[in-house]
């Protein structure tokens, strides 16, 4: 892991540097970069005769681009600690785990089958040097934001970005009888939300920086016939952050309710759900990496709410219109 581990150092406002410098991974403070440059002329180089670039400030496509053609590449990113990852075994959670350890951030995965998240942390950490924690939990459990919040203080983990992403397609209302799976669904996709941002958000505010998105929906800007848990459990994620975005925006702390509409991950394996799949036109359809990406962007500029593809950013002025829910009833994601 080289320099990486051995020199967790902050910058002058909190942050840790990433350098990516002719093939060569170096990460710290800044100012420790500087001193040290004498002796190690690679670093005197990046400090000497390059333009520090934050990642930041970077499209998203031109940071991924030098990152990966780190050849002739002096470059000097933040990377601001370690960011908390739920859902990261599999779909969007995975993919904002590929982007940020791309951007040299640490990382702790969050989920409940550790396998995959294992399989994800051993190919990010060869790729990218970055040091990967990884806590199984089942977020539906009320008590489960608790102890993951108790196990990151217990194994020392700083976390300056907070990922909500975890979800599944909610239980019908009405039909399914057990009050207990209802509850479940709630947890999941609401509580552990509002949880964990009561947990991690107080250090990110008294460090003055801190990065959080909520994994919301398109389904939450929208009323659909036969959707009465999942768009509205969406629908309290983009209240939710608005208002915390309202709050917290002057410690340094953003707050993005990030709504993607129809993308490809594992979340439609259901019989139901395949089926609408299959029923539904192509150019609905965006991957995970796009996605991810325009939320991380969005993130970085401090937007509250941020709709994922042009399209939906389009379309979604029409798909508020009453008489559209019986056109949008097709696309209900209900198990
Ligand atoms: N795909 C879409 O079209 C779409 C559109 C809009 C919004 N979203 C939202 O995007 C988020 C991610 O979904 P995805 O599309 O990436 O689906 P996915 O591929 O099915 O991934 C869902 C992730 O959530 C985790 N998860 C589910 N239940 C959990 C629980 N009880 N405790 C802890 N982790 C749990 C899963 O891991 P384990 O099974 O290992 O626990 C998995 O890592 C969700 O919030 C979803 O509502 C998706």
């Amino acid at each position: 892991m080289g320099l990486a581990t051995r020199h967790p150092f902050r910058g002058p406002r909190g942050q840790a540097y990433s350098a990516v410098l002719f093939g060569w991974r170096l990460r710290g403070d800044i100012r420790q970069l500087r001193a040290r440059s004498f002796h190690h002329p690679p670093v005197a180089l990046a400090c000497a005769g390059c333009v520090l670039v934050p990642i930041s400030v970077l499209p998203g496509k031109l940071a991924a681009r030098r990152l990966k053609n780190k050849r002739n590449c002096a470059i000097v990113l933040p990377i601001m600690g370690r960011a908390l990852i739920t859902g990261a075994s599999a779909g969007l959670g995975s993919e904002f785990a590929r982007q940020l350890a791309a951007g040299g951030k640490d990382l702790v995965l969050v989920a409940r089958r550790a396998e995959p998240m294992e399989k994800l942390a051993a190919e990010l950490h060869d790729a990218f040097e970055v040091d990967i924690e990884i806590i199984t939990a089942n977020l539906a459990d009320p008590e489960a934001p608790q102890a993951l919040y108790d196990e990151t203080v217990a194994r020392g983990l700083e976390i300056d970005t907070l990922i909500n992403n975890a979800g599944s397609a909610g239980p019908d209302l009405l039909k399914v009888r057990d009050w207990q799976v209802q509850a479940d669904h709630f947890n999941l996709m609401m509580t552990s939300y509002a949880a964990l941002c009561h947990f991690f958000i107080p250090a990110m505010q008294a460090r003055g920086y801190g990065r959080v998105l909520n994994v919301a929906s398109v389904a939450g800007q929208i009323t659909v016939p036969g959707d009465m848990n999942y768009g509205p459990s969406k629908t309290y994620l983009i209240a939710l952050s608005k208002a915390l975005s309202a709050s917290v925006k002057d410690d340094g702390v953003h707050v993005l309710a990030l709504c993607p509409g129809l993308t490809h991950t594992d979340f439609h394996q259901s019989k139901h759900l395949s089926a609408m799949k299959a029923r539904s036109p192509g150019f609905l359809w965006y991957d995970a990496d796009v996605v991810v990406r325009e939320g991380l962007a969005a993130l970085e500029k401090g937007k509250a709410v941020h709709t994922s593809g042009r399209l939906y950013r389009l379309a979604m002025p029409i798909a508020r219109q009453p008489w559209m829910r019986g056109i949008l009833k097709a696309f209900s994601v209900r198990t």
